[in-house]
């Protein structure tokens, strides 16, 4: 059967004010991008995702969008974005953009409108609310803070971010059409599809009634407005009228925490609603649910946990469709932090491990940028240091609620911002990135850390992603990394992550010793050949493997 392409694609992450900036102003830009899709090319990625570059006042870093039909003048032109989509396309890379609909900016001139005359068509494209005594509910936003801004007397907006990013109401059909218009637009312009932000937020309980208070008197937004019933009819009519009909078939990636297990199926089954899905449970293992300031390290996370939680996404999915896997992105802080116990972040061994136990997994791989040189994250000493919102509303918080400065810079330091220091290119001045003040601090690491250093290494870690995405695409096991059936294996230890990649014409056993010591398994069945290990050797006594610390082996079964 002929499978959509995006399925055997390996997908690559650009925050763009990060990413290289050409014009020397500090921030990454269109013309940058161009400038490194070589690197892409090289690396063997076959779509990339750009976070938004739309108009916007910056305000949430461009999730807040004031233009959805132009490029804002810090990152270039329309014609830049033609541009690129052309450059990529040259080296066989399509690009897909980000589509913020849940909310726009408060700068969009929807919003004027709104704001100006209540009674004007566009006032209805957002929840406009009156009320006499505070907040029309309880409902806390996802960044700090009621959800409801008043705008002069009784008159009241209702936003699930922040207060410049007023939610849509996707209620009104008009404005559902005006979205649609807009995704038609960017598709005709060459696009491959788009990663789909928010998106499981459009739908609210209509009553807007409050919920039960919590400990500052508000509630949140899990069970008023994230998956809340009746969203299907939204999502459906979304992919039959601005998905649908393209020649090239359009890759839309939804961003959709806690869509529930009966629920996938419209998603990402037959027809489903998205190509695939960001699922948040294993990316977020290590925050308990809470905040930042209580995140836990990988040494308290045992490996079984991490596991169990990927494995369910990863079969879930599997029942009904497809799915995307990934370990980083603008939203966390690094994976080598994150999945790797302290003192282990520069570990050769440890970070290709954790590159193998996930880009093997079914579903597409994203590479966030940076993760493909092993970069970690930095330390942030003080919250002038950061520029991000949610960053800025935490410390806020954390403050208010007279939190020690201890437990507020341990908090900082998982920062979003962790993600969106500039990339690292060579070892000279600004990591390369630019030839001004970059707009966040460069790690200092970057002297050791950086593409150049790595790119003629052929033990890098740069080296060593090559491999795995040639694994994916040339190798005697390609189609079975890529389309082949999922099957955890050797699920009794709980030191390894292990799993089989069933395809029709070959199969693959991929092991990873999550261990900093040497490990003995019994190989769960007979192995043809090693497609790829982190290590030279693979040592193999009659059924036993002996795995040296952090190996990882992808075997030809
Ligand atoms: C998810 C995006 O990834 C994040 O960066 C943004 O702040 C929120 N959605 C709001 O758009």
């Amino acid at each position: 059967m002929k499978q959509p392409w995006w399925k055997s694609a390996v997908a690559y992450q650009i925050y763009p004010r990060s990413f290289k900036d050409s014009n020397g102003d500090g921030v990454g830009d269109i013309r940058g991008i161009i400038e490194k899709l070589d690197h892409l090319q090289d690396l063997g990625i076959d779509v990339v995702w750009i976070s938004p570059l739309y108009k916007s006042p910056m305000d949430d870093c461009g999730y807040d969008i004031s233009d959805y039909y132009a490029i804002d003048p810090l990152f270039g032109t329309n014609e830049d974005m033609y541009e690129l989509i052309d450059e990529a396309k040259k080296r066989g890379i399509k690009i897909i953009m980000d589509l913020v609909i849940n909310h726009c900016s408060d700068e969009h001139e929807w919003f004027q409108k709104a704001l100006a005359d209540p009674t004007c068509e566009e006032a209805d494209y957002f929840y406009f609310r009156e009320s006499k005594d505070g907040p029309p509910n309880n409902w806390r936003s996802m960044f700090g803070g009621s959800v409801w801004e008043n705008v002069g007397g009784d008159r009241y907006y209702m936003h699930l971010f922040g207060k410049k990013q007023p939610d849509l109401n996707w209620e009104n059909p008009k404005l559902r059409e005006k979205l649609y218009e807009n995704i038609r637009w960017w598709l005709d312009r060459g696009i491959a599809g788009f990663r789909v932000d928010a998106i499981v937020h459009i739908k609210k309980d209509p009553t807007l009634a409050s919920r039960e208070p919590q400990w500052d008197g508000m509630c949140g937004l899990l069970d008023c407005a994230r998956n809340y019933p009746g969203i299907n009819d939204f999502l459906a009519e979304m992919r039959d009228k601005a998905f649908t009909g393209y020649d090239v078939e359009c890759m839309t990636v939804a961003e959709a925490p806690g869509v529930p297990q009966e629920e996938l199926k419209f998603y990402v089954g037959e027809n489903g609603f998205f190509s695939m899905l960001f699922d948040f449970t294993y990316s977020e293992i290590n925050l308990w649910n809470a905040g930042w300031e209580c995140a836990r390290p990988k040494e308290d996370i045992p490996t079984t946990e991490l596991r169990d939680s990927i494995y369910k996404h990863i079969l879930d999915a599997q029942e009904v469709g497809w799915t995307a896997v990934y370990l980083e992105n603008h939203d966390y802080s690094r994976s080598v932090n994150k999945y790797l116990p302290t003192g282990d972040q520069r570990d050769y061994h440890g970070v290709t491990m954790l590159a193998t136990m996930y880009m093997n997994l079914r579903g597409t791989p994203f590479i966030y940028q940076g993760q493909e040189i092993g970069s970690t994250n930095i330390i942030f000493n003080s919250i002038d240091e950061v520029n991000d919102i949610s960053t800025l509303n935490n410390w806020r918080g954390w403050t208010a609620a007279g939190l020690p400065l201890e437990q507020k810079m341990a908090g900082l330091q998982y920062s979003r911002d962790q993600n969106r220091i500039p990339m690292q290119w060579t070892a000279g001045e600004n990591a390369g990135f630019t030839t001004g003040k970059a707009w966040l601090p460069i790690n200092p690491n970057h002297v050791e850390i950086n593409v150049e250093a790595q790119q003629n290494d052929p033990n890098s870690v740069l080296s060593y992603y090559k491999k795995l995405v040639k694994a994916r695409k040339e190798s005697v096991v390609s189609d079975a990394l890529s389309l082949g059936d999922f099957e955890p294996v050797l699920l009794e230890d709980g030191d390894i992550i292990a799993y089989k990649r069933i395809g029709e014409t070959s199969s693959a056993l991929v092991i990873n010793n999550y261990l900093k010591a040497e490990h003995e398994v019994t190989l769960p069945c007979a192995v043809k050949s090693v497609v790829l290990s982190n290590y030279d050797d693979v040592a193999i006594e009659g059924d036993k493997l002996i795995l040296k610390p952090y190996q990882a082996i992808v075997f030809e079964i």
